[in-house]
């Protein structure tokens, strides 16, 4: 817990971006044998923002990274770091940290990572090391997201779960910890539940001589969803007690945006109620690697997020990797921007 040097990490700002496309479930019962309320009973999402031509990974999580820089109070020369977690990148090459990096005009390095839905966890690991080491003074992360452009619509196990957009923090040193403590952990064996097939470099053809599909594939939602039940309690629990912090201290636990059961069992095994548990899934599904900070920035900027609380985000996916991290929020309010993207709500009718 103690930061090497007696340097902390700590974050100073937030900032989200949506594509505002809204995509509600009666979408979905077009074009796969599914309904409103199935969607609504078993994963509890009634919507999600899905991006449209022009709106790429990059566009978002700059959009994002401006975002939580302003709020922050912070010109985009202040940073010597950025990184993107991303499992949606606009292409193999170059990074989309590097097409952040040249839209905000800067030269520091830039880089991304791919630990899918745990992307944010994996990111704060490494912000919160690059800081305390001194390695860094200012880190953007960003966790931004098209998954829209990797869905089966024609697989309704998958199809109605996923979402598009990003979120973004800005972490600084401090002479307190901010980032408390963090955690990350995977598990390589059960990499076949949740995969990509193809688009990689591997043979790009299945046993029947088919090309694999360049979308997401899960074998067994049930075993997922176990799975991060499992993962997220543990890796909370082990935090807590690592950091001699008790549940009842911290006043927001901050899920993985996979799925409102999933997110509702982990908060009863740790001890939190509804009103501890911050939660967008509803309206933006499951965003993979940026679902912890656009929730972690709407709970800032509402208010909910005050300073001197304990904040507690933790998350699984894809590899499968997961993780958890504690923060004392630091930041007072952040300076007033239109949430351009967010606020304008145009229903779709395909997506
Ligand atoms: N509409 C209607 N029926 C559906 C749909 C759908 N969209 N999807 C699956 N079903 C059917 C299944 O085919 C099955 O039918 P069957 O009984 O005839 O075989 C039935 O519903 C029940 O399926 P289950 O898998 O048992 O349903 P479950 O209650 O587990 O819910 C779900 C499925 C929502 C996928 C759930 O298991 C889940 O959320 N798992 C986690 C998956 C996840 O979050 N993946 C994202 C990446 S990893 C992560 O972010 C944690």
């Amino acid at each position: 817990m103690t930061g090497s040097r007696g340097r902390f990490a700590a974050i100073a700002g937030t900032g989200s971006a949506l594509p505002e496309r809204v995509v509600p479930n009666s979408v979905f019962e077009s074009l796969v044998d599914t309904s409103d309320e199935w969607i609504v009973e078993r994963t509890g999402i009634r919507e999600r923002r899905f991006a449209s031509e022009g709106e790429t990974t990059s566009s978002l999580a700059t959009a994002a990274g401006r975002s939580a820089l302003q709020a922050a109070g912070m010109a985009p020369e202040q940073l010597d770091l950025i990184i993107v977690a991303t499992i949606t990148p606009d292409r193999p090459l170059p990074s989309v940290a590097v097409m952040v990096q040249d839209a905000l005009g800067v030269t520091c390095p830039a880089f991304d990572i791919n630990a899918a839905c745990a992307g944010f966890s994996y990111g704060t690991t490494l912000a919160r090391a690059m800081i305390e080491s001194g390695g860094a003074e200012t880190v953007l992360l960003v966790g931004a997201e098209t998954l829209s452009r990797r869905m089966n619509m024609a697989d309704r196990s998958t199809c109605v779960l996923f979402g598009d957009g990003a979120g973004g923090a800005v972490f600084v040193p401090a002479s307190e910890p901010g980032v408390v403590d963090a955690n990350v952990a995977a598990d390589g064996r059960a990499a076949g539940l949740l995969t990509i097939p193809g688009g990689g470099t591997a043979p790009p053809i299945t046993e029947d001589g088919e090309p694999a599909i360049d979308k997401i594939v899960m074998g067994s939602g049930k075993d997922v969803y176990r799975r991060a039940v499992v993962g997220m309690t543990d890796a909370c629990r082990s935090l807590l007690d690592k950091s001699g912090v008790a549940a009842d201290d911290v006043r927001w636990l901050i899920p993985h945006q996979a799925n409102a059961r999933i997110m509702k069992t982990v908060a009863d095994r740790l001890g939190f109620g509804p009103d501890r548990v911050i939660s967008d899934v509803d309206r933006i599904g499951n965003t993979s690697a940026a679902s912890i900070p656009i929730a972690l920035d709407e709970a800032w900027r509402d208010g909910r997020i005050q300073p001197g609380d304990l904040v507690l985000m933790t998350s699984f996916g894809a590899g499968l990797a997961w993780g958890a991290s504690l923060v004392r929020w630091t930041a007072g309010a952040p300076a007033p921007r239109p949430r351009t993207a967010a606020v304008t709500r145009t229903l779709e009718t395909a997506p």
